[in-house]
């Protein structure tokens, strides 16, 4: 705390919670598009608070990307969380192998000593494809524990950084800016206004599930995402956002 009062942190998380209507924020030094250790700042906060928090026999849906590797990164072997079950929060989005939910699932459960199920639900499926797997009992299985997520984690991308991420089709990428989209979540794209103008067919989480989860714990930082954490912020729906000073900073009106 005191550290943090020197930054002036304290004061940065109480105009952002009002700013984005959210439960609680938790601000660290630095801009991680400026340094790779504020992003694993932003995971041990993650990290710390998912053991502050963990109940027995929970659920915890983790998005994927860079940000929610760091937080797999940082956690540790902990008693609280042994019980927990981690999944992804949907199946193939398009991303490498390392930035997958899947990925960052398994690896948050075996470093916290926690238990977790797959999902293996390629991206760019037809919908006659995905109509027959969501109809096999183990994926079946699977969503369902996904969908009663006690806690979900995620990231928040910038629409476009995303999209070409992803490997999106050049007819995507034109209806994104046609329609201004500014951040991306769980394969969602969103307008500043919250408006959602895509999203990506996969299975798991939809957005309306969120609503049934305890606590939603957002993860995104750097200057160059705050219109994405703006907007994607208010339109998940008022829960935990971890950022950084960087992203605080060029979010708040001067
Ligand atoms: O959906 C959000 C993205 O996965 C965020 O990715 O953490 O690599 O910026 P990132």
């Amino acid at each position: 705390p005191l550290m943090k009062d020197l930054f002036g942190l304290t004061d940065l998380e109480k105009r952002l919670a009002t700013h984005l209507h959210l439960k609680r924020v938790i601000v660290v030094p630095g801009d991680s598009d400026q340094s790779d250790w504020v992003k694993k700042e932003m995971g041990r906060a993650v990290a710390r608070i998912l053991k502050s928090i963990a109940q027995p026999d929970q659920v915890v849906a983790v998005a994927g990307g860079t940000t929610l590797a760091a937080v797999a990164e940082m956690m540790t072997a902990s008693s609280s969380l042994k019980e927990t079950t981690f999944v992804p929060a949907r199946g193939g989005l398009g991303e490498a192998v390392e930035l997958e939910a899947n990925t960052i699932a398994s690896q948050m459960a075996t470093k916290s000593g926690g238990k977790y199920q797959l999902l293996h639900v390629p991206d760019q499926l037809s919908d006659e494809a995905r109509e027959t797997l969501i109809k096999e009992p183990h994926i079946q299985e699977v969503v369902e524990l996904v969908r009663s997520a006690r806690i979900v984690v995620h990231g928040i991308g910038d629409a476009k950084a995303m999209a070409e991420r992803r490997k999106s089709s050049p007819q995507l990428l034109a209806h994104l800016q046609q329609e201004g989209a500014v951040g991306e979540a769980f394969g969602y794209y969103f307008a500043p206004d919250g408006r959602i103008v895509y999203y990506g067919r996969s299975i798991g989480l939809t957005l309306e599930d969120l609503a049934g989860a305890d606590n939603v714990i957002t993860v995104a930082g750097g200057s160059d995402k705050a219109a994405s954490i703006a907007a994607v912020c208010p339109a998940v729906g008022g829960g935990t956002l971890i950022t950084d000073e960087g992203a605080a900073r060029a979010i708040l009106p001067m």
